[in-house]
């Protein structure tokens, strides 16, 4: 009997699971502020695409969580599979602390943290998975790109970058973003592209990209992009 091979990036998602891990993560930070950042970043950050992150990101191996913020999503993958280690790192030494504290009263022994600036940051070692969750648009195109050379070359041959950013149709959803972006993360320069263009971009670095849009009770246009090295090279 031959047996299909499952579409990583395709294939229906399980929403059983995700619930209890969110709230066990929500109510680890101690500030009631943080709390609600959570709550609000979880409700913008769909359960599906968190599902889909943990199917794509490797179960096993290192992983680096670029632009982590608070922490939520190595937190998340960190409880979902113990022999994963995360790597979460952030400009922000706010977020780093809390993180910090968060695996701590999660028991967590699978993830750590530490406060750097992406556009220097020098990745040692090499890496099984690398993601990042809407932070490129918040980086200068040139930024942008010395990141993706810089994680193409520290990603173990069957490694995998995983991006889950925002795309620029329809317009009004972009616009929508835009006010979020501004209330959250205070007045920036964002840079939005299409998905036609980001993919343009990372085969540009030679990965194989595939990429899911979702829907989303919010006008948010996101999209995630699956890259594996190509084969053609
Ligand atoms: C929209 S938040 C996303 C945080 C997290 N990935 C999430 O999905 O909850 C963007 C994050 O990128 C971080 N950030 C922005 N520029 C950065 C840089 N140059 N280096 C490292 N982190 C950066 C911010 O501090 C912020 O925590």
């Amino acid at each position: 009997m031959t047996q299909t091979q499952p579409d990583l990036i395709e294939d229906p998602i399980d929403l059983a699971l995700a619930s209890e891990h969110l709230r066990e993560i929500r109510q680890s930070y101690d500030s009631q502020v943080i709390r609600s950042y959570v709550w609000a970043r979880f409700l913008i950050i769909h359960v599906d695409i968190l599902e889909l992150l943990d199917r794509l990101v490797p179960k096993r191996g290192k992983i680096l969580d670029m632009g982590c913020g608070f922490g939520l999503f190595s937190l998340f993958l960190a409880m979902r599979s113990p022999e994963r280690t995360l790597h979460g790192v952030d400009l922000s030494e706010k977020r780093i602390r809390a993180a910090r504290v968060s695996a701590e009263r999660m028991h967590l022994k699978n993830v750590q943290f530490e406060q750097a600036d992406i556009r220097e940051y020098a990745v040692s070692d090499k890496w099984d998975g690398v993601f990042t969750l809407d932070l490129l648009h918040h980086v200068l195109p040139q930024s942008r790109r010395e990141f993706l050379s810089t994680v193409k070359e520290h990603l173990n041959p069957e490694g995998v970058l995983i991006i889950k950013d925002i795309t620029t149709k329809p317009w009004w959803k972009m616009a929508f973003t835009w006010l979020l972006d501004q209330a959250m993360a205070g007045p920036c320069h964002v840079w939005y592209q299409s998905v036609e263009r980001q993919t343009e971009e990372l085969e540009s670095f030679g990965f194989e990209v595939r990429s899911r849009s979702f829907r989303d009770r919010l006008p948010y246009p996101h999209v995630v992009f699956h890259c594996r090295s190509s084969k053609k090279q």
